[in-house]
């Protein structure tokens, strides 16, 4: 039970006149609460980490992060040491002991529908509530469809202790995985929603650091705070089918995907970022926020938004089916029985995350097909053995490349694209490539020996550029 004298004002939450720091508690501590708590207690604050997974807490109380991060093992045990950051599962405990409460919990894809999973949010800010000892700051940081923070008012409104005053607010989280520290400490924005003018206060102090630091802060209502991180990440992944669906038309005619999005990204309205054609983008995030938004686009009567999502969907989709119809162009019409190296399971590179990994689902479809493959990622082999119990998995590139009809490489580890071609040529069973990624340095891979294949860059546009160039010179 917290001892600290509280001060209340009418219709808002009320914070202690002496100076302190707020005390914060983070329920949920997946990628987004785990980061976040670490990266709260580096800016300062004691901080409680709250989790129903007691084998997680018990992890992350000896400073074991329960999934690959860069960066945060070492930001964990720091604080985990200074005494700054705690675990527990015991959320009444964590309610009372903090001030400012952020709700991390996943929001994942509904079995069977397209709209996104709210219970555990609203369990969890139910649970904050009724477990207030004194006034609380309860602050939505979970990706969520826009009306949830309106309808989670509604819902603890008489579920909040007598004599305690609670206000909801969102902050949106805009980590990337793999880079979740440097995007948690020094974010590019700091968007709060709903806010009263103590609770703006509030949140300004927790985010001292950084606003000094230079990072926007946009105060704004509560829906379109819920509305900025689904339209960021729905923009993100309109951004990568858009050049998916350029790289078709390069390939029609003969251009390559590469150089044309690296002039394009000359463009500052543009950027160069997110427009890297292949697999197509997955993960825990852009693939189901973007359905997510469809459905709730579509209930609100919004259909423009709707359509645009189904549509930035298929052509994402359908490039793992390109990758698998290549694989079975390079076998020969047929995968069956063919010994297929797979570089890469991870949805991206810098995790060990598979969900709604395209490189594991294009595994697993040429498996199906009939063919072994083999599948080899730096970090990932053990969660994708787990998704994908069936597989093969290989210890190496060495090891998945050897006597394979063709490679595919889905993910593009920097291990996979400073491989030595020369090398793995001589091991493997016929020297393809197919380079889902567009990350291969393909003039050196071609000139190794290998039959150089990719998404969105005609086979002619992949495998002479080089040697035009040369023959154009000697001309000269
Ligand atoms: C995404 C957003 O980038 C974050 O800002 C957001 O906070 C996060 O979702 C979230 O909602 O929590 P993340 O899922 O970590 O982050 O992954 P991204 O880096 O966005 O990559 C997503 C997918 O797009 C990956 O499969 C990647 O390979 C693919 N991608 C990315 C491309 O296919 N082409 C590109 O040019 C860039």
């Amino acid at each position: 039970m917290t001892t600290r004298k509280h001060k209340m004002r009418e219709s808002e939450v009320s914070r202690n006149t002496e100076k302190t720091p707020p005390r914060i508690s983070v329920v949920g501590t997946g990628y987004l609460g785990a980061t976040h708590a670490a990266a709260m207690a580096e800016m300062g604050f004691e901080v409680i980490g709250v989790d129903s997974d007691p084998a997680k807490v018990a992890a992350l109380s000896i400073g074991d992060v329960p999934f690959f991060e860069p960066g945060l093992p070492e930001l964990l045990r720091k604080h985990v040491a200074s005494g700054r950051l705690r675990f527990t599962t015991d959320l009444a405990d964590a309610t009372a002991l903090s001030d400012v409460h952020f709700i991390c919990v996943g929001t994942p894809q509904q079995r069977g529908s397209n709209a996104a999973n709210t219970s555990y949010v609203e369990a969890a800010t139910l649970d904050v509530a009724r477990n207030l000892t004194h006034d609380g700051l309860i602050v939505g940081k979970s990706t969520v469809p826009v009306g949830t923070g309106a309808r989670l008012r509604d819902l603890i409104r008489d579920h909040v202790p007598e004599g305690v005053r609670a206000e909801v607010v969102w902050n949106p989280e805009f980590l990337r995985e793999g880079k979740a520290v440097a995007d948690t400490l020094a974010p590019d924005r700091i968007v709060i929603g709903g806010t009263t003018k103590l609770s703006e206060a509030i949140l300004r102090e927790v985010y001292a650091l950084p606003i000094a630091a230079g990072a926007p802060v946009i105060v704004c209502d509560l829906p379109t705070a819920e509305l900025v991180k689904v339209s960021a990440n729905a923009f993100l992944a309109t951004k990568i089918s858009f050049i998916n669906a350029i790289a078709e038309v390069c390939v029609a005619a003969g251009a390559d995907v590469s150089v044309l999005a690296d002039a394009l990204g000359h463009d500052s309205r543009i950027g160069r970022q997110f427009l890297n054609a292949g697999l197509g983008f997955g993960g825990g995030c852009l693939p189901k926020d973007i359905r997510a938004l469809m459905h709730r686009a579509t209930e609100l009567g919004a259909f423009s938004a709707a359509s645009l999502m189904q549509q930035v969907d298929e052509i994402n989709m359908s490039q793992r089916q390109r990758v698998v119809d290549l694989a079975i162009e390079a076998c020969g019409g047929s995968v069956l029985n063919k010994r297929i190296g797979i570089l890469g399971a991870a949805f991206k590179p810098d995790t060990d995350d598979v969900r709604d990994s395209p490189a594991l689902n294009v595994a697993a479809a040429l498996h199906l097909r009939g063919a072994q493959s083999i599948v080899f990622d730096p970090e990932a082999n053990d969660t994708a053995r787990r998704s994908f119990p069936t597989l093969s998995y290989a210890d190496s590139v060495t090891d998945a490349v050897t006597g394979a009809d063709v490679i595919l490489v889905l993910t593009e580890w920097p291990e996979f694209v400073n491989a030595d071609a020369a090398e793995l040529a001589e091991l493997s069973n016929r020297a393809i490539v197919i380079d889902a990624r567009n990350c291969l340095n393909t003039s050196a891979w071609t000139a190794a020996g290998w039959d150089v294949r990719a998404l969105g860059r005609s086979s002619r546009a992949v495998s002479t550029d080089v040697y035009e160039r040369e023959s154009l010179l000697s001309v000269a």
